[in-house]
């Protein structure tokens, strides 16, 4: 019998259904794009009430569309971390009501591991693992060393900045919508990745597996309106806009690329898994595929419909059921939090 993932880190209400056999039978996404384009980033307040709003309509429609009924599921699985506290207990509420409900299992899960597993979910186990694995989204961009789809350690990650947050500002700054990805994407086609020299900051040390995009986004920034330029510049438009955007486009995929080399030197790992929103960047994606060619390390890309925040990547919980674990109604979104000694501090007060 399937089980029902639920995800609500950020601002994707999702939920889908997903046999044992990693069988996706639905997949729900509420996007919340429009809620948070005016703003061009997310707003937690706004996006924990829209999770509010859309949770149970979600879960219904990936039941329906699954062809299952709900007393058929045999677990519940729902990402606990990481994300915005108020989104991550909206899914954990509903999980527990469905779980307690349904006298089924609930499983926590965690979303970057989760982002990495789309790669086990499109191209199946053989050959991944271990792997290098990238992970390159809105609020993360890390490097692990992946020995099983349960086992990831770190080995670097941005130190400011994640790739997606530098794509959505520079859209920003460029005057586009958001979620700047794709905006900044489609104003590239044309561009000339040459036209503007912009840095790739912390790309040639080889020393750490640390990445940055803050220089790159203010430089960026300087570039569009240089110091001294009054406030009410009009964004870039036609052939400017186009060469700006392909050469922040290229200088960010540049160092992502530069990092995603030298861990597998230093790991040695003969493949290579991505995931995350920012891998669904088509420079990037054709890139990763280079460098693999060139490295002769085997690349797992999932679709972009995985790239993306979705719940059919929770069918990582499946690998959690294997081991027997069931975490019961006491799963916390705040893991190691000491609660008790919370309590004693405040009541002294
Ligand atoms: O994984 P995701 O959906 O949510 C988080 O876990 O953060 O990633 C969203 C991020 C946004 O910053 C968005 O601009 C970026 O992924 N993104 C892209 C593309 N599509 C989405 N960045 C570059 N190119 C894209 N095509
Ligand atoms: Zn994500």
């Amino acid at each position: 019998m399937p089980l029902l993932a639920i995800e609500t880190t950020c601002d994707e209400t999702a939920a889908a259904v997903i046999t044992r056999d990693r069988v996706v039978l639905s997949s729900v996404v509420a996007s919340q794009d429009e809620l948070h384009a005016r703003w061009r980033g997310v707003v937690p307040e706004v996006a924990s009430r829209a999770h509010v709003e859309r949770i149970v309509p979600v879960i219904d429609e990936a039941v329906s569309r699954s062809g299952i009924a709900k007393t058929e599921l045999e677990a519940v699985a729902v990402a606990v971390s990481p994300g915005l506290v108020g989104s991550l207990l909206v899914g954990l509420a509903a999980a527990k009501g469905l779980a307690a409900a349904l006298e089924i299992p609930i499983v926590g899960y965690d979303h970057i591991a989760a982002h990495l597993y789309a790669c086990r979910l499109a191209h199946g186990a053989s050959g991944i693992y271990p792997c290098v694995g990238l992970v390159a989204s809105g609020g993360h961009t890390s490097l692990f060393h992946v020995k099983s789809p349960l086992e990831l350690e770190r080995l670097g990650g941005t130190i400011d900045d994640a790739a997606g947050e530098a794509f959505d500002k520079a859209a920003s700054l460029l005057g586009l919508g958001y979620p700047g990805g794709p905006w900044i994407e489609r104003a590239a086609v044309g561009g000339n990745p040459k036209a503007h020299r912009l840095p790739r900051p912390l790309a040639n040390d080889r020393e750490r597996l640390d990445l940055s995009f803050s220089g790159l986004k203010t430089a960026l920034r300087y570039l569009v309106r240089p110091p001294g330029a009054p406030a009410d510049t009009p964004p870039p438009t036609g052939q400017r806009l186009a060469d700006l955007a392909a050469s922040f486009q290229q200088a960010a995929v540049d160092a992502i690329l530069a990092k995603v080399e030298l861990a597998l030197d230093r790991t040695g790992c003969r493949s290579l898994a991505i995931g995350g929103g920012v891998t669904a960047n088509t420079l990037l994606r054709e890139s990763i595929e280079q460098l693999g060619r060139r490295k002769g390390v085997a690349v797992f890309i999932p679709p972009r419909s995985l790239c993306t925040d979705n719940a059919a990547m929770g069918a990582i919980a499946w690998e959690r059921l294997a081991r027997g674990e069931n975490d019961g109604l006491e799963l916390d979104v705040l893991p190691g939090t000491d609660r008790s000694a919370a309590r004693r501090n405040a009541l002294r007060r």
